[in-house]
């Protein structure tokens, strides 16, 4: 496998020229600026598979389609259904996170589901923010179908990631994977790049292995776990699926197609840490929590034990100083984009 070539960009130079492409959709300028937050804020923390390489698609699909605006129709108690009204998932997303962390400050606990809404990126991204306000969450989302119902051949459902976040000092301990062995961003950033998939990645239409980042893409992700996996992304996909307006599955499109809904919907679900205990008790208890991890016996060859998150919170404090790297293959598909829409050249 080859080297990827890399440029780096300053978060604000990366942040100007996204705002700029966005700026050619009808969207509004509120949504033009928390799109490209979230995006590169998935940068900085090293998931670059969820990042800028996302703008273009995020763009077309917006212009192709109508919209309305983001309403909440069922409002009881801790609960709450959000219609997002085919805004982009970090709109809704955003929106509804708010409404969750609202609902969780007075009852202890909040759900938004997000009904008719689109890819919301990094779903990790939503459950730091909460974190670093000081909520645990459970965020996922749908996702187009990828994964076959274990011993299938068909795909029927996504591979609905989740992140779960806890706050902890300025560091966000978030857990935030999907239910595949590798997200589907992985497997184009592979295909990118003209390399082999790792096995145990992917299978192709009739269900053999394949290092084949197409066969993978035409073919069927391999979930995390085997039956594990795919159940837990069946069970996101039902709850969400059937609870938040009753779009799943192969209702579900991908991203990249234009002109039609995508159906996605996600879920918030926020706990406000108040309403159980005292804030320096829980404090304490993290605090015990992260030494007692910190003191696990490692093997010879591993330097740390890593807290779900601290990989991404370093990525993100050193990309912050040095500027975020961005492969030639991506630059070369954002500037081919750039040419489409009449906007200057990323680099
Ligand atoms: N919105 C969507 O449609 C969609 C769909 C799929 C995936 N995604 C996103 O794709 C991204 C990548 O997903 P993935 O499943 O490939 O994740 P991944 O395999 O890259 O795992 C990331 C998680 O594992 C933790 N981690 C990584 N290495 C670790 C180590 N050595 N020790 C301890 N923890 C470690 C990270 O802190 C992070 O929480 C996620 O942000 C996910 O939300 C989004």
């Amino acid at each position: 496998m080859e080297q990827a070539t890399y440029i780096r960009f300053p978060y604000e130079k990366l942040q100007a020229w996204g705002e700029k492409v966005l700026a050619k959709t009808p969207m509004s300028e509120e949504e033009i600026k928390t799109v490209v937050k979230v995006l590169l804020d998935t940068n900085l923390r090293g998931m670059d598979t969820h990042g800028i390489n996302m703008l273009s698609s995020y763009s077309e699909r917006y212009k192709a389609i109508e919209h309305r605006d983001i309403t909440v129709t069922e409002d009881k108690g801790a609960g709450c259904v959000i219609d997002g009204g085919n805004h982009t998932g970090q709109m809704t997303s955003m929106f509804a996170l708010e409404k969750a962390m609202e609902k969780a400050d007075k009852f202890g606990i909040g759900l938004a589901l997000v009904k008719e809404s689109c890819h919301n990126g990094a779903v990790g991204y939503y459950a730091s923010l909460a974190a670093q306000k000081g909520y645990i969450s459970l965020v996922s989302t749908t996702v187009m179908p990828l994964i076959a119902p274990w011993g299938g051949l068909e795909p029927f459902v996504g591979n609905n990631p989740y992140a779960i976040g806890f706050p902890y000092k300025e560091l966000p301990i978030v857990l935030d994977v999907a239910n595949t062995v590798a997200a589907r961003q992985k497997i184009f950033s592979y295909a990118r790049e003209g390399w082999k998939l790792p096995d145990g990645w992917a299978m192709d239409k009739e269900g053999n292995p394949t290092n084949d980042p197409q066969e993978a893409i035409n073919g069927l992700l391999m979930p995390v776990g085997g039956h594990k996996g795919a159940g837990l992304a069946l069970m996101i996909d039902m709850i969400l699926g059937t609870l938040a307006g009753g779009t799943y599955s192969r209702s579900i499109c991908a991203n990249t197609v234009t002109g039609r809904e995508q159906h996605i919907a996600h879920l918030f679900f926020v706990m406000n840490p108040d309403f159980y205990m005292s804030r320096e008790a829980l404090d304490a208890n993290i605090n015990q929590y992260v030494a007692d991890f910190r003191n696990v016996k490692k093997k010879a060859d591993v330097e740390k034990l890593l807290l779900p998150g601290e990989l991404e919170w370093e990525k993100s404090l050193e990309r912050m100083a040095n500027g975020i790297p961005v492969s030639t293959a991506i630059i070369k598909e954002l500037n081919a984009y750039a040419d489409k829409i009449g906007v200057e050249h990323l680099a």
